[in-house]
């Protein structure tokens, strides 16, 4: 079942696309947050412009809407080097790889997105090619087989992924640099807000900011999103400016509550409560009960409430907390399971 979640980390329309696109930073120094990760980055930036070679191959790691496209550009305009941007999904032959990879230039970068879902034939290929710029590919087929030794330019492969345990081994291992992008603490996320509604000219209050931070799960593209769905909110319902007034209701009217959980997440979380004893229960048997794909629950739902602690992953499955229990005015109550671990 596909639906649209205002909260959703994943962009809604093309539209909005095109106007997340509009938003992103071009600069390391305009990216907001994340400082382990910014100051580690502009180090290898420097010492590999420093050098004037390429730098090592790295791959970012995080939900969906947390910044990785953003950065693979950045790092692209710090090392002022072309970018060439596909997708795990998108690379489906072997030849389509062969056609990206003998295109680059020396420094370029090639940014591989959702890089978990590559073939492993297409893995394969990437592995000499990250290791020592080259790909050895079969020309011709029984007898007449052989095999074409082509080199490649330095280049620096950029992958991000949402499930870095999905990666295989070998292939995490070939990247020099390996970061993890986590949820943005509220401060910085009001702080995008306050830089996209400066970028789209729309007046905000910092309360309302900050509001609008609160509810946006940690993730700036859904930050992003909210600060839009409010103002057009403002300027129907109101005079157009952004006020905390105008903020709380405009959200309550999306269905998204003071922890900027929305019905999904309810629900998920009722189901556990109410119809699993709050669990354990395995995500397979949630996804059932919800009629949700397993990858949406897991890419989605879960990583936010795991980390607010609504839910508890265990090796039995997963777990509803008191938190959560409170936050939705619900008894929780004591599994057979949970009872009998007292
Ligand atoms: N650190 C940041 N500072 C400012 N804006 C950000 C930051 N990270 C992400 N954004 C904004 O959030 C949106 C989504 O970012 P994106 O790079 O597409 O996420 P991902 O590739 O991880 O899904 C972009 O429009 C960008 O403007
Ligand atoms: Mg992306």
């Amino acid at each position: 079942m596909t639906r649209e979640r205002i909260i959703g980390p994943d962009p809604i329309t093309p539209e909005e696309d095109l106007v997340q696109f509009s938003l992103r930073p071009d600069r390391l120094l305009d990216y907001v947050g994340q400082s382990d990760l910014k100051a580690k980055l502009e180090v290898l930036l420097q010492a590999a412009r420093g050098r004037g070679e390429p730098c090592e191959h790295i791959l970012l790691y995080g939900p969906p809407g947390l910044g990785k496209t953003t950065l693979a550009h950045i790092i692209a305009n710090e090392m002022e080097a072309r970018i060439v941007t596909t997708s795990g999904p998108s690379l489906q032959r072997a030849g389509d790889l062969m056609g990206i990879l003998t295109n680059l230039n020396d420094g370029d970068i090639l940014f591989i997105d959702e890089i978990h879902r590559l073939s492993s034939v297409i893995e394969e290929f990437i592995y000499p090619a990250m290791e020592d710029f080259k790909v050895d590919f079969v020309v011709d087929k029984g007898a007449f087989a052989k095999v074409i030794n082509m080199p490649l330019k330095r280049f620096t492969l950029v992958g991000a992924t949402t499930r870095a345990g999905m990666l295989s081994a070998p292939l995490r291992d070939r990247f020099g640099l390996y970061y993890h992008l986590d949820f943005y603490p509220v401060a910085d996320l009001a702080e995008i807000v306050r830089r996209s509604a400066g970028l789209l000219e729309i007046g905000v209050e910092l309360e309302a900011a900050t509001m609008i931070a609160e509810r946006s799960r940690g993730t700036p593209r859904i930050a992003n999103r909210l600060l839009r769905r409010v103002r057009d909110y403002a300027s129907v319902k109101g005079d157009g400016s952004v006020t905390p007034t105008i903020t709380s209701t405009a959200l309550e009217a999306e269905g998204v509550d003071s922890a900027g959980l929305d019905e999904l997440d309810r629900k998920l979380l009722r189901i556990i409560i109410e119809f699993y004893k709050g669990g354990p229960v395995g995500v397979e048997a949630l996804g059932a009960t919800l009629n949700e794909e397993v990858d949406t629950l897991v890419d989605m739902v879960e990583p936010y409430l795991l980390k607010t602690g609504f839910l508890q992953r265990t090796r039995r499955g997963r777990v509803a907390s008191d938190k959560a229990a409170r936050h939705l005015d619900l008894a929780l109550p004591q599994s057979d399971q949970q009872q009998s671990l007292l």
